[in-house]
Protein backbone atom coordinates (compact mmCIF):
# COMPACT_ATOMS: atom_id res chain seq x y z
CA UNK A 1 0.00 0.00 0.00
CA UNK A 2 1.55 2.96 -1.12
CA UNK A 3 3.57 4.23 -4.14
CA UNK A 4 6.22 6.64 -1.91
CA UNK A 5 9.65 5.84 -1.59
CA UNK A 6 9.13 2.97 0.91
CA UNK A 7 6.23 0.94 -1.57
CA UNK A 8 8.12 1.70 -4.71
CA UNK A 9 11.74 0.82 -3.22
CA UNK A 10 9.96 -2.68 -1.63
CA UNK A 11 8.61 -3.29 -5.19
CA UNK A 12 11.76 -2.83 -6.77
CA UNK A 13 13.82 -4.99 -4.31
CA UNK A 14 11.00 -7.97 -4.33
CA UNK A 15 11.32 -7.77 -8.31
CA UNK A 16 14.99 -8.09 -8.31
CA UNK A 17 14.53 -11.06 -6.08
CA UNK A 18 11.66 -12.74 -8.62
CA UNK A 19 8.93 -11.61 -6.51
CA UNK A 20 5.58 -10.13 -7.96
CA UNK A 21 4.17 -7.13 -6.07
CA UNK A 22 0.72 -4.90 -6.22
CA UNK A 23 0.95 -1.20 -5.57
CA UNK A 24 -1.91 0.65 -4.60
CA UNK A 25 -1.77 4.47 -4.29
CA UNK A 26 -4.34 7.05 -3.23
CA UNK A 27 -2.85 9.94 -5.12
CA UNK A 28 -1.99 10.35 -8.80
CA UNK A 29 1.35 9.69 -10.63
CA UNK A 30 1.30 13.81 -11.04
CA UNK A 31 1.26 14.48 -7.57
CA UNK A 32 3.53 11.96 -6.09
CA UNK A 33 6.58 13.04 -8.20
CA UNK A 34 5.55 16.81 -7.58
CA UNK A 35 5.97 16.23 -3.59
CA UNK A 36 9.04 18.37 -2.50
CA UNK A 37 10.21 16.55 0.41
CA UNK A 38 13.96 16.70 1.81
CA UNK A 39 17.18 15.70 -0.03
CA UNK A 40 19.76 13.65 2.07
CA UNK A 41 20.91 10.01 1.45
CA UNK A 42 23.08 8.54 4.24
CA UNK A 43 25.80 6.55 2.55
CA UNK A 44 24.21 2.87 3.62
CA UNK A 45 21.03 4.02 1.82
CA UNK A 46 22.95 5.32 -1.79
CA UNK A 47 24.48 1.96 -2.06
CA UNK A 48 20.66 0.26 -0.83
CA UNK A 49 19.55 2.50 -4.21
CA UNK A 50 22.53 1.79 -6.21
CA UNK A 51 21.71 -2.49 -5.59
CA UNK A 52 17.86 -1.83 -6.21
CA UNK A 53 19.60 -0.28 -9.43
CA UNK A 54 18.08 3.02 -9.09
CA UNK A 55 21.27 4.62 -8.12
CA UNK A 56 22.69 5.92 -11.71
CA UNK A 57 21.21 9.47 -11.78
CA UNK A 58 21.71 9.77 -8.13
CA UNK A 59 25.31 8.89 -8.55
CA UNK A 60 26.00 11.33 -11.59
CA UNK A 61 23.24 14.35 -10.71
CA UNK A 62 23.40 13.91 -6.33
CA UNK A 63 26.18 16.22 -4.61
CA UNK A 64 28.29 14.23 -2.29
CA UNK A 65 28.73 16.31 0.66
CA UNK A 66 31.43 15.37 3.16
CA UNK A 67 30.22 17.46 6.10
CA UNK A 68 27.97 20.15 7.55
CA UNK A 69 28.16 23.32 9.15
CA UNK A 70 26.94 24.02 12.88
CA UNK A 71 26.32 27.91 13.65
CA UNK A 72 25.46 30.15 15.81
CA UNK A 73 25.75 34.10 16.44
CA UNK A 74 29.44 35.09 15.81
CA UNK A 75 30.62 30.77 14.79
CA UNK A 76 30.64 28.48 11.63
CA UNK A 77 31.93 25.24 12.93
CA UNK A 78 32.59 22.33 10.24
CA UNK A 79 31.69 18.71 11.04
CA UNK A 80 34.45 16.83 8.85
CA UNK A 81 32.44 13.27 8.38
CA UNK A 82 35.21 11.42 6.41
CA UNK A 83 37.61 12.51 8.58
CA UNK A 84 35.85 11.92 11.52
CA UNK A 85 34.05 8.42 10.69
CA UNK A 86 35.00 7.85 6.99
CA UNK A 87 31.63 8.73 5.33
CA UNK A 88 29.82 11.29 3.86
CA UNK A 89 26.39 11.67 2.45
CA UNK A 90 24.56 12.52 -0.69
CA UNK A 91 22.66 15.20 -1.14
CA UNK A 92 19.88 14.59 -3.88
CA UNK A 93 15.70 15.25 -3.70
CA UNK A 94 13.71 12.70 -2.61
CA UNK A 95 11.40 13.74 -5.33
CA UNK A 96 13.96 12.81 -7.67
CA UNK A 97 14.35 8.82 -5.68
CA UNK A 98 10.57 8.95 -6.34
CA UNK A 99 10.64 9.67 -9.64
CA UNK A 100 13.56 7.52 -10.22
CA UNK A 101 12.05 4.11 -8.59
CA UNK A 102 8.56 4.90 -10.29
CA UNK A 103 10.40 5.05 -13.56
CA UNK A 104 12.09 1.32 -12.85
CA UNK A 105 8.84 -0.02 -11.67
CA UNK A 106 7.34 1.03 -15.06
CA UNK A 107 9.96 0.00 -17.59
CA UNK A 108 9.57 -3.06 -15.66
CA UNK A 109 5.73 -3.27 -16.55
CA UNK A 110 5.29 -3.92 -13.25
CA UNK A 111 1.53 -2.53 -12.18
CA UNK A 112 1.03 0.60 -10.02
CA UNK A 113 -2.79 1.90 -9.30
CA UNK A 114 -2.47 5.21 -8.96
CA UNK A 115 -5.71 7.31 -7.57
CA UNK A 116 -7.07 4.40 -5.91
CA UNK A 117 -9.89 5.20 -3.22
CA UNK A 118 -11.61 3.58 -0.32
CA UNK A 119 -8.68 1.27 -0.03
CA UNK A 120 -8.99 -1.63 3.66
CA UNK A 121 -6.74 -3.83 4.10
CA UNK A 122 -8.69 -6.86 5.77
CA UNK A 123 -8.14 -10.60 6.93
CA UNK A 124 -4.21 -9.95 7.94
CA UNK A 125 -4.17 -12.50 10.40
CA UNK A 126 -4.60 -15.16 7.95
CA UNK A 127 -2.37 -16.62 5.51
CA UNK A 128 -4.11 -14.95 2.83
CA UNK A 129 -5.11 -11.04 3.32
CA UNK A 130 -7.12 -9.13 1.12
CA UNK A 131 -6.61 -5.77 -0.25
CA UNK A 132 -9.68 -3.66 -1.68
CA UNK A 133 -10.02 -0.75 -3.30
CA UNK A 134 -12.01 0.97 -5.61
CA UNK A 135 -9.83 1.64 -8.84
CA UNK A 136 -9.29 4.46 -11.03
CA UNK A 137 -12.22 3.44 -13.34
CA UNK A 138 -14.50 3.54 -10.31
CA UNK A 139 -14.19 -0.58 -10.48
CA UNK A 140 -14.21 -2.96 -7.13
CA UNK A 141 -10.99 -5.01 -6.65
CA UNK A 142 -9.75 -7.12 -4.69
CA UNK A 143 -6.34 -8.61 -4.16
CA UNK A 144 -5.31 -11.39 -2.39
CA UNK A 145 -2.01 -11.48 -1.39
CA UNK A 146 1.10 -13.47 0.41
CA UNK A 147 2.08 -10.21 2.40
CA UNK A 148 0.97 -6.71 2.69
CA UNK A 149 3.55 -4.05 3.29
CA UNK A 150 1.90 -1.08 4.40
CA UNK A 151 3.75 2.12 3.39
CA UNK A 152 1.20 4.36 3.26
CA UNK A 153 2.56 7.76 5.14
CA UNK A 154 1.51 8.66 8.16
CA UNK A 155 -2.00 9.56 7.19
CA UNK A 156 -2.74 6.08 5.28
CA UNK A 157 -4.86 3.06 7.10
CA UNK A 158 -2.63 0.55 7.55
CA UNK A 159 -1.32 1.49 10.64
CA UNK A 160 -4.75 1.99 11.98
CA UNK A 161 -5.60 -1.77 10.76
CA UNK A 162 -3.66 -2.81 14.05
CA UNK A 163 -6.14 -2.51 16.92
CA UNK A 164 -5.22 0.26 19.73
CA UNK A 165 -4.91 -3.06 22.45
CA UNK A 166 -2.35 -4.37 20.77
CA UNK A 167 -0.40 -0.85 19.52
CA UNK A 168 1.55 1.65 20.90
CA UNK A 169 2.43 4.86 19.96
CA UNK A 170 4.75 7.04 21.05
CA UNK A 171 4.69 10.91 20.26
CA UNK A 172 6.36 14.60 20.29
CA UNK A 173 5.00 17.38 18.96
CA UNK A 174 7.49 20.23 19.32
CA UNK A 175 5.94 23.77 19.52
CA UNK A 176 6.95 25.41 16.40
CA UNK A 177 7.10 24.21 12.70
CA UNK A 178 9.36 25.16 9.60
CA UNK A 179 8.81 26.87 6.74
CA UNK A 180 10.49 25.37 4.10
CA UNK A 181 11.31 27.23 0.54
CA UNK A 182 12.98 25.99 -2.63
CA UNK A 183 14.88 29.19 -4.39
CA UNK A 184 16.62 29.61 -7.50
CA UNK A 185 19.59 30.44 -6.70
CA UNK A 186 23.24 29.33 -6.68
CA UNK A 187 23.82 27.44 -2.61
CA UNK A 188 25.61 30.69 -0.68
CA UNK A 189 27.69 27.75 1.06
CA UNK A 190 29.56 24.48 0.10
CA UNK A 191 27.85 22.40 3.05
CA UNK A 192 24.59 22.45 4.42
CA UNK A 193 24.14 25.03 7.75
CA UNK A 194 22.26 24.12 10.36
CA UNK A 195 22.33 28.04 12.18
CA UNK A 196 20.93 28.55 15.84
CA UNK A 197 19.70 31.79 16.41
CA UNK A 198 17.56 33.96 19.70
CA UNK A 199 15.01 34.44 16.31
CA UNK A 200 14.78 30.77 15.42
CA UNK A 201 16.16 27.68 13.75
CA UNK A 202 17.42 28.02 10.29
CA UNK A 203 18.84 25.61 7.14
CA UNK A 204 20.49 26.20 4.45
CA UNK A 205 19.93 23.24 2.70
CA UNK A 206 20.20 22.59 -1.71
CA UNK A 207 19.04 20.81 -4.79
CA UNK A 208 22.04 21.75 -7.09
CA UNK A 209 24.45 24.12 -8.05
CA UNK A 210 21.14 25.99 -9.70
CA UNK A 211 18.64 25.47 -6.79
CA UNK A 212 19.03 25.86 -3.24
CA UNK A 213 16.47 24.58 -0.23
CA UNK A 214 16.54 26.70 2.67
CA UNK A 215 14.11 26.85 6.20
CA UNK A 216 13.00 28.63 9.13
CA UNK A 217 11.66 27.82 12.13
CA UNK A 218 8.23 29.76 12.46
CA UNK A 219 5.60 28.83 14.96
CA UNK A 220 3.96 26.06 14.68
CA UNK A 221 0.29 27.40 14.22
CA UNK A 222 1.83 30.26 11.30
CA UNK A 223 0.54 30.50 7.58
CA UNK A 224 2.78 30.65 4.96
CA UNK A 225 1.03 34.27 3.94
CA UNK A 226 2.27 35.63 6.49
CA UNK A 227 5.75 35.48 4.90
CA UNK A 228 6.67 37.34 1.57
CA UNK A 229 9.52 36.88 -0.49
CA UNK A 230 11.49 39.61 1.17
CA UNK A 231 10.22 39.00 4.82
CA UNK A 232 11.74 35.47 4.14
CA UNK A 233 14.53 36.54 2.49
CA UNK A 234 15.61 39.23 5.27
CA UNK A 235 15.26 36.77 7.75
CA UNK A 236 17.05 34.25 6.56
CA UNK A 237 20.06 36.65 6.02
CA UNK A 238 19.55 37.80 9.84
CA UNK A 239 19.91 33.99 11.11
CA UNK A 240 22.89 32.84 9.03
CA UNK A 241 24.40 36.44 9.50
CA UNK A 242 28.65 35.99 10.05
CA UNK A 243 31.12 38.53 9.10
CA UNK A 244 32.77 38.05 5.35
CA UNK A 245 29.88 35.53 4.22
CA UNK A 246 26.49 36.71 2.17
CA UNK A 247 23.63 35.10 1.48
CA UNK A 248 22.63 35.44 -2.51
CA UNK A 249 19.00 35.62 -2.86
CA UNK A 250 16.41 34.98 -5.76
CA UNK A 251 12.94 33.88 -6.78
CA UNK A 252 10.82 31.46 -4.86
CA UNK A 253 9.31 28.80 -6.83
CA UNK A 254 7.64 27.17 -3.56
CA UNK A 255 6.78 27.57 -0.04
CA UNK A 256 5.16 25.53 2.45
CA UNK A 257 5.05 24.77 6.27
CA UNK A 258 5.93 21.76 7.87
CA UNK A 259 4.72 20.59 11.54
CA UNK A 260 7.39 18.89 13.56
CA UNK A 261 7.00 15.72 15.35
CA UNK A 262 8.45 12.42 16.57
CA UNK A 263 5.83 9.50 16.56
CA UNK A 264 6.86 5.92 16.71
CA UNK A 265 4.20 3.09 16.31
CA UNK A 266 4.64 -0.53 17.83
CA UNK A 267 4.84 -3.24 16.38
CA UNK A 268 5.39 -2.50 13.28
CA UNK A 269 3.26 -5.73 12.24
CA UNK A 270 0.12 -7.59 12.39
CA UNK A 271 -0.30 -11.05 11.19
CA UNK A 272 0.64 -10.89 7.74
CA UNK A 273 0.72 -7.12 7.21
CA UNK A 274 4.23 -5.12 7.99
CA UNK A 275 4.25 -1.06 8.67
CA UNK A 276 7.55 0.50 6.52
CA UNK A 277 8.54 4.19 6.56
CA UNK A 278 6.19 6.89 7.23
CA UNK A 279 3.37 4.46 8.02
CA UNK A 280 4.96 4.00 10.91
CA UNK A 281 7.32 6.49 12.30
CA UNK A 282 8.29 9.94 11.98
CA UNK A 283 10.77 12.03 12.34
CA UNK A 284 11.79 15.89 12.78
CA UNK A 285 13.31 16.76 9.71
CA UNK A 286 16.38 18.47 11.83
CA UNK A 287 18.74 15.19 11.52
CA UNK A 288 17.14 14.30 7.96
CA UNK A 289 16.24 10.68 8.81
CA UNK A 290 12.84 10.27 7.46
CA UNK A 291 13.68 9.12 3.93
CA UNK A 292 17.14 7.18 5.08
CA UNK A 293 14.95 5.34 8.09
CA UNK A 294 12.34 4.52 5.36
CA UNK A 295 15.13 2.66 3.28
CA UNK A 296 16.25 1.04 5.99
CA UNK A 297 13.10 -0.60 7.12
CA UNK A 298 12.07 -1.67 3.42
CA UNK A 299 15.97 -3.28 2.60
CA UNK A 300 14.77 -5.32 5.67
CA UNK A 301 11.74 -5.90 4.92
CA UNK A 302 12.49 -7.22 1.50
CA UNK A 303 15.32 -9.93 2.55
CA UNK A 304 12.37 -10.88 5.15
CA UNK A 305 10.00 -11.27 2.66
CA UNK A 306 12.18 -13.09 0.46
CA UNK A 307 13.42 -15.58 2.91
CA UNK A 308 8.97 -16.30 3.82
CA UNK A 309 8.05 -16.39 0.08
CA UNK A 310 11.40 -18.44 -1.40
CA UNK A 311 12.68 -20.29 2.08
CA UNK A 312 9.56 -20.80 3.44
CA UNK A 313 11.29 -19.66 7.18
CA UNK A 314 9.33 -16.49 9.18
CA UNK A 315 12.83 -15.86 11.43
CA UNK A 316 13.36 -12.80 9.59
CA UNK A 317 9.63 -11.65 9.16
CA UNK A 318 9.41 -12.26 13.41
CA UNK A 319 12.42 -10.39 14.27
CA UNK A 320 11.26 -7.39 11.55
CA UNK A 321 9.28 -5.13 13.80
CA UNK A 322 11.81 -5.42 16.72
CA UNK A 323 15.34 -4.94 14.65
CA UNK A 324 13.55 -2.00 12.33
CA UNK A 325 11.94 -0.41 15.82
CA UNK A 326 16.07 -0.41 16.84
CA UNK A 327 17.29 2.16 14.49
CA UNK A 328 14.32 3.47 14.62
CA UNK A 329 14.42 4.76 17.74
CA UNK A 330 18.32 5.30 17.02
CA UNK A 331 16.75 7.91 14.69
CA UNK A 332 14.34 9.18 16.47
CA UNK A 333 17.03 9.81 19.62
CA UNK A 334 19.36 11.70 17.16
CA UNK A 335 16.31 13.96 15.32
CA UNK A 336 14.97 14.77 18.86
CA UNK A 337 19.18 15.64 19.90
CA UNK A 338 19.40 18.09 16.82
CA UNK A 339 15.80 19.26 16.96
CA UNK A 340 16.13 20.05 20.89
CA UNK A 341 19.75 21.63 20.88
CA UNK A 342 19.13 24.16 17.40
CA UNK A 343 15.36 25.67 17.86
CA UNK A 344 15.88 27.89 19.79
CA UNK A 345 12.34 28.39 22.31
CA UNK A 346 10.08 31.18 22.50
CA UNK A 347 11.02 34.03 24.88
CA UNK A 348 7.59 33.75 26.56
CA UNK A 349 8.57 30.33 27.69
CA UNK A 350 9.35 30.30 31.53
CA UNK A 351 13.09 28.78 30.81
CA UNK A 352 13.75 30.29 27.83
CA UNK A 353 17.12 31.56 29.10
CA UNK A 354 18.17 29.10 31.00
CA UNK A 355 17.27 26.82 27.47
CA UNK A 356 19.29 28.72 25.41
CA UNK A 357 22.16 28.55 27.53
CA UNK A 358 22.46 25.31 27.27
CA UNK A 359 21.80 25.14 23.90
CA UNK A 360 24.89 27.17 23.24
CA UNK A 361 26.76 25.21 25.40
CA UNK A 362 26.05 22.05 23.37
CA UNK A 363 27.03 22.99 20.18
CA UNK A 364 30.16 24.34 21.53
CA UNK A 365 30.90 20.79 22.98
CA UNK A 366 29.97 19.08 19.95
CA UNK A 367 32.03 20.71 17.95
CA UNK A 368 35.09 21.65 19.81
CA UNK A 369 35.51 18.10 21.35
CA UNK A 370 36.50 15.17 18.48
CA UNK A 371 34.70 12.37 20.70
CA UNK A 372 31.41 15.13 20.37
CA UNK A 373 31.71 15.85 16.67
CA UNK A 374 32.13 12.01 16.21
CA UNK A 375 28.72 10.88 17.18
CA UNK A 376 26.95 13.78 15.86
CA UNK A 377 28.94 12.43 12.36
CA UNK A 378 28.27 8.94 12.96
CA UNK A 379 24.53 9.56 13.04
CA UNK A 380 23.93 12.06 10.58
CA UNK A 381 25.60 9.55 7.77
CA UNK A 382 24.47 6.53 9.17
CA UNK A 383 28.02 5.14 10.03
CA UNK A 384 26.33 4.32 13.50
CA UNK A 385 23.55 2.54 12.20
CA UNK A 386 26.32 -0.61 10.93
N1 LIG B 1 -4.27 3.95 -0.01
C1 LIG B 1 -3.21 3.97 -0.86
N2 LIG B 1 -2.17 4.81 -0.74
C2 LIG B 1 -2.18 5.65 0.28
C3 LIG B 1 -3.23 5.68 1.22
C4 LIG B 1 -4.31 4.78 1.04
N3 LIG B 1 -5.35 4.76 1.88
N4 LIG B 1 -2.97 6.63 2.13
C5 LIG B 1 -1.80 7.18 1.78
N5 LIG B 1 -1.31 6.59 0.66
C6 LIG B 1 -0.09 6.91 -0.08
C7 LIG B 1 0.25 8.39 -0.06
O1 LIG B 1 -0.48 9.10 -1.04
C8 LIG B 1 1.74 8.37 -0.36
O2 LIG B 1 2.02 8.45 -1.73
O3 LIG B 1 1.02 6.31 0.54
C9 LIG B 1 2.20 7.02 0.18
C10 LIG B 1 3.10 7.16 1.39
O4 LIG B 1 4.28 7.81 0.99
P1 LIG B 1 5.15 8.71 1.95
O5 LIG B 1 4.27 9.56 2.77
O6 LIG B 1 6.18 9.36 1.10
O7 LIG B 1 5.83 7.67 2.97
P2 LIG B 1 7.04 6.68 2.75
O8 LIG B 1 7.01 6.04 1.41
O9 LIG B 1 7.11 5.85 3.96
O10 LIG B 1 8.29 7.63 2.69
C11 LIG B 1 8.87 8.16 3.80
O11 LIG B 1 8.57 10.40 3.14
O12 LIG B 1 7.57 11.99 4.52
C12 LIG B 1 8.74 11.54 3.99
O13 LIG B 1 10.37 12.05 5.63
C13 LIG B 1 9.62 11.05 5.07
O14 LIG B 1 11.37 10.80 3.65
C14 LIG B 1 10.41 10.06 4.34
C15 LIG B 1 9.53 9.42 3.39
C1 LIG C 1 16.58 19.37 2.63
O1 LIG C 1 17.49 19.51 1.81
O2 LIG C 1 15.39 19.51 2.30
C2 LIG C 1 16.93 19.03 4.02
C3 LIG C 1 18.24 18.84 4.36
C4 LIG C 1 18.58 18.54 5.66
C5 LIG C 1 17.61 18.43 6.62
C6 LIG C 1 16.28 18.61 6.28
C7 LIG C 1 15.93 18.92 4.98
O3 LIG C 1 17.96 18.16 7.90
Amino acid sequence: MGAGPSGLLLAQLLALRGIESVIVEARSREYVEARIRAGVIEHGAVQTLIDAGVGGRLVREGLRHDGIYLQWPGERRRIDFPDLCGQSVYVYGQTEVTKDLINARLADGQEIYWNASDAEVLDLETDQPLIRFVDEQGHLRELRCGLVAGCDGFHGICRPAIPDSLRTDFERVFPFAWLGVLAQVAPSTDELIYAWHPNGFALHSLRSEKISRLYLQVAADESVDAWSDDRIWEELATRFQLDGWSLETGSLLDKSITPMRSFVSAPMRLGRMFLAGDAAHIVPPTGAKGLNLAIADVRRLAEAMTQFLQKDSGELLDAYSDTALQRVWQSTHFSWWMTSMLHAPAPEEPDSAFVRQLQLTQLRNVTSSRAGATWVAENYTGAAYG
